[in-house]
């Protein structure tokens, strides 16, 4: 454990005060509700940005792919280990006439699997997995090719810690890691390679991708919404003054990445601890059995050094949530199929278990953990309808939501200077 806070409070006693040029007013919502502007977050933000599209235990073996069919890139991404191990991406088409290369029964179904070689069932071309032509069928019939010049076409990849990344800006020249930044230094050495035990949790829902990352942004909301999971809390709330469980410990911002630590220490008995949590020794931060518990942190976690620390959410922009808890890590992506639209991806990583005992711990965990997830989700419909009405065109964050100010600000600006640059262009 480190000793010295990396991160404090500013003395006024709004973190706010510490990031000047976040301005402390209304925020739009024009980002949330228009389609002109989702557009443009397709173009500036998506189409720009390193994106996390899953781990490297999902690629097992050389030759092993998977899909990605992901709306706000308009295209299918095929991602391959190669023979020489490397991991590339694709657009996942045959270049010969356009035909989707891999998918089973249906095309708009994401697939994983295995091959010593790319086929297209259309008419049998075949491809190296680095994405070069090896034959098409009756080369007699060709005229005027040239196969070194007819690849699957790729894609920018690279892989940070196990995530695999890629980027749709042919014309990028920043590292993954360069991009993640201090952040991604601060948690670089967490024991993030598998086996793991893996959870997921998938669904669309009927609202905007970024109002279900402003939930998962703050704590305030959580005597409230959470009312019926965290009961303890909400009998503080009820004080209306400081919340020492759901205040942050800190915030902090990097560039557009953005992370906040909180308090729990949950994976032990407390005054509040239910009777299933005693019976399997778990609660929703995760099993309370030592082996589970983590080891040296890195120095970017815990970054007030709290004792009563007990998980650190970081965003990376724009749509990657990394959560540590107390036995593993949690991983958000948050993927727009429209403007009033997204997909909301949750994969829970632990150790695997090595009894029964823990696969229940585990099990209790992740059930505790989808039902607030829900919980979450629960207000966002009704919410995105109502901020659809055009009722009103603003909205307010307070110091606790300092997180939700910073990622608005962040893709406000980004499509600003997107539009600026390309009216500049002449585009
Ligand atoms: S479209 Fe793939 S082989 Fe013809
Ligand atoms: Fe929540």
């Amino acid at each position: 454990m480190h000793d010295e806070p990396i991160v404090q409070k500013p003395a006024s006693g709004f973190w706010t005060d510490a990031y000047p040029d976040l301005g402390r007013g209304p925020i739009s919502l024009e980002d949330s509700v228009s389609p002109e502007f989702y557009q443009k977050e397709k173009e500036h933000v998506f189409k720009k940005s390193w994106l996390y599209i899953g781990r490297v235990e999902q690629l097992p073996q050389k030759g092993s792919h998977f899909t990605r069919e992901l709306a706000i890139l308009d295209t299918s991404i095929l991602v391959v280990r190669g023979k020489d191990d490397q991991i590339r991406a694709f657009h996942n088409i045959c270049p010969h006439r356009g035909n989707k290369l891999v998918w089973r029964d249906d095309p708009f179904q994401e697939v994983e699997g295995g091959s010593s070689f790319l086929y297209c069932r259309f008419h049998g071309w075949r491809f190296d997995l680095d994405g070069s032509l090896i034959k098409p069928s009756r080369a007699d019939l060709l005229l005027d090719f040239d196969g070194s010049k007819c690849s699957v076409p790729q894609i920018q990849c690279e892989v940070w810690q196990g995530f695999i990344f890629i980027n749709m800006n042919p014309d990028n020249t920043e590292t993954v890691r360069d991009f993640l930044g201090e952040f991604a230094e601060g948690i670089e050495g967490y024991p993030f390679a598998g086996p793991h035990q893996v959870y997921k949790f998938k669904a669309e829902l009927q609202c905007n991708w970024k109002i279900f990352m402003d939930g998962f942004a703050e704590s305030y909301h959580g005597p409230y919404l959470h009312a019926g999971s965290f009961g303890a809390l909400t009998e503080v709330a009820k004080m209306d003054a400081p919340n020492p469980y759901t205040d942050a410990l800190a915030f902090d911002l990097k560039g557009p990445h953005r992370m906040f630590s909180f308090y729990g220490e949950p994976s032990q008995k407390t005054p509040f601890s239910r009777p299933i949590e005693c019976l399997t020794e778990s609660s929703p931060a995760g099993p309370w059995n030592k082996s589970a518990k983590r080891g040296p942190l890195p120095k970017g976690l815990n970054p007030t050094r709290s004792d009563k620390y007990g998980f650190d959410s970081f965003q990376f922009f724009p749509n990657f949530v990394l959560i540590f808890s107390s036995s593993g890590f949690t991983t958000h992506a948050h993927w727009p199929t429209g403007p009033h639209s997204h997909i909301v991806e949750v994969d829970m990583y632990f150790k695997p278990p090595t009894s029964h005992r823990e696969r229940i711990s585990q099990e209790l965990t992740v059930s505790f953990l989808n039902d607030i997830v829900l919980e979450d989700a629960s207000p966002l419909e009704g919410m995105q309808a109502m901020l659809n009405s055009g009722a009103i065109k603003e909205f307010y964050a307070n110091d606790e939501e300092i997180l939700v100010r910073h990622l608005h600000k962040v893709i406000q600006d980004k499509v600003t200077e997107g539009e600026k640059s390309k009216a500049e262009q002449g585009a």
